[in-house]
């Protein structure tokens, strides 16, 4: 009797849990379906930084360099080199088009570098490489605009 009662409870607990599972997977799918759609097509507005991005994995540049900490760790991380002072477009060219003792040269032409510039100018405008505190969410994601 005693079995009986305790594995019909259980049961129904376990319905319980199951059900208030299955319920918070359905309201969590629909949140982020619904959150991340809001900023699908930033890249697509400008053919340039559409371009650039091709030409950024057709080189594979990401395989020595880093974007928001991500890549290869030969070359500097280059998310935010845009709004360096000291640096700018003309030091980006520079780099892009001839090399340097370490970065091999591309043989790109000028339109091609202005691209891949193009791109790295709206890397920088999407944040910062390095997180800021107050931008972590308390689910452990971040927001980009923060
Ligand atoms: C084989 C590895 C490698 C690849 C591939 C590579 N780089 Fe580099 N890159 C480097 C290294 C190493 C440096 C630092 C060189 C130095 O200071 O002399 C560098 C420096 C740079 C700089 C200057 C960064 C700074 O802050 O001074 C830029 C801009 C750059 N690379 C862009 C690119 C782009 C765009 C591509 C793809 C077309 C690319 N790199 C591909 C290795 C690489």
């Amino acid at each position: 009797m005693y079995i009986f009662t305790t594995t019909l409870v259980s049961t129904g607990m376990l319905r319980l849990v199951w059900g208030i599972l299955f319920v918070s997977f359905c309201l969590y799918t629909g949140w982020v379906y619904l959150y991340c759609d809001e900023k699908k097509d930033v890249a697509q507005n400008d053919p340039a930084v559409t371009e650039g991005w091709h030409l950024w994995q057709q080189k594979n540049c990401q395989s020595c360099h880093q974007l928001y900490g991500l890549g290869g760790y030969m070359g500097p991380d280059l998310t935010n080199i845009s709004r360096d002072s000291s640096k700018g477009e003309q030091y980006m060219y520079t780099f892009i088009k001839y090399g340097s003792g370490r970065m091999p040269a591309f043989q790109m032409n000028d339109d091609e570098v202005y691209k891949i510039i193009s791109f790295l100018q709206w890397v920088d405008k999407s944040g910062k490489s390095q997180v800021p505190e107050e931008a972590v969410h308390w689910t452990g994601t971040y927001f980009i605009d923060k």
